[in-house]
């Protein structure tokens, strides 16, 4: 087995290492030299005409979709996210101009498969975006679109999000596309930073930042995680991940609902991770100004070209300074090393947390 962990401690650890090289064959051969996205080619063909776009996750995969959601609504398409577990019994009404996006790694998550069955049932169209080839959701989706991530055994998923998220990205930019008549207007600068988000992460990993912050935070009573715009479902997952493999208790939010109510749970004792993307980094800077009143210690992530992010939070993990959408990426790599270092000086059962399995496939 540890030969299988390419002498890496835990699959997880691998995992991680294993990103860069994910996310080249994430990318590779999907966006052509004159700057187009060039997906496969999907047999229900163009999504012009497509006027509601659902996507069903569950878990991490629910992170990635509500990342996507975030540069849709940026490009001007709207979109919903949902909660397979919830749209399992209670669907959005659909027909069909309605594209419901199934995101799931495994593409057998039960609840997934039962939201998406009960899409195609009432005439939606159906998409699966998934690492695995053959899978049901694969099999049973009208298209679908494979993140090239490679196996994951740890049981918390990190590369695959990352595949995900970048995937995703692509898509973003084709329903633009398709669904606008125009192409996203950013689109050359989220295609570079698509490209050279390989290097970043491995810049970020080379780094460790995290590594000599863990101990800190073995033993408090709650690990907050906020952001804001892409930063939101970052600071989800990695909220997610925390309490996935530290057996600690940890919440994320977004940042601007701290003071609807988590502000009450703010102490010396509960530090905040604030996840900085370059898109209203001041508004979050604000709000880290809140807990620090509130005694609590926070850990900014965002990129090494902020100096007046660097100069307020307690601790700055930086990111190397890219478009905001592949920032999240690279901020999720950090936090991913927090929990990680934070589990194992815990001695935690990182690539089987208790409790929990890889794919959930009862609902
Ligand atoms: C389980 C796993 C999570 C995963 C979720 C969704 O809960 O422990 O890591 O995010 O299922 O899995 P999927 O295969 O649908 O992405």
């Amino acid at each position: 087995e540890d030969a299988e962990r390419d002498g890496f401690e835990h699959y997880m650890l691998k995992e991680i290492h294993e990103q860069p090289s994910a996310l080249e064959r994430a990318v590779n051969g999907r966006v052509t030299a004159e700057g187009d996205v060039h997906l496969e080619d999907f047999p229900s063909g163009s999504f012009a005409g497509v006027d509601d776009v659902q996507f069903v996750a569950c878990g991490t995969s629910y992170h990635a979709a509500l990342y996507a959601r975030q540069l849709l609504a940026e490009r001007g398409v709207p979109a919903q996210v949902f909660s397979a577990g919830e749209y399992a019994t209670t669907p959005a009404p659909v027909d069909e101009n309605t594209l419901v996006v199934a995101v799931t790694q495994s593409g057998e998550t039960a609840d997934t498969l039962a939201s998406v069955r009960q899409a195609d049932a009432a005439g939606a169209r159906t998409l699966a975006v998934t690492n695995v080839v053959g899978s049901t959701a694969a099999r049973e989706c009208d298209d679908a679109l494979f993140i090239r991530a490679g196996p994951e055994i740890g049981v918390a998923a990190t590369k695959t999000f990352s595949s995900q998220v970048a995937v995703l990205s692509l898509l973003v930019e084709r329903l633009t596309e398709d669904i606008t008549g125009s192409p996203g207007e950013d689109r050359a600068g989220l295609l570079r930073a698509l490209d050279r988000l390989p290097g970043d992460v491995q810049q970020v990993i080379d780094q460790s930042g995290p590594a000599g912050l863990a101990d800190r935070f073995r033993d408090r009573e709650g690990h907050f995680f906020i952001g804001r715009g892409v930063g939101f479902p970052v600071a989800l997952e990695g909220a997610l991940k925390f309490k996935e493999i530290t057996y600690e208790h940890a919440e994320g939010f977004a940042a601007g609902e701290l003071k609807h109510g988590p502000l009450a749970l703010v102490t010396p004792d509960t530090p905040v991770f604030a996840v900085f993307t370059g898109r209203h980094d001041e508004k979050t800077l604000h709000n880290v100004e809140e807990v620090q009143s509130r005694g609590a210690t926070v850990v900014g992530v965002g990129s090494e070209a902020t100096p007046e992010v660097a100069a307020t939070v307690d601790d700055f993990l930086p990111i190397p300074d890219t478009h905001p959408a592949a920032a999240g990426v690279l901020a999720n790599v950090q936090l991913q090393l927090v929990s990680y270092h934070v589990a194992d000086l815990l001695g935690r059962s990182i690539d089987k947390p208790r409790n929990l399995a890889k794919s959930v496939t009862v609902e």
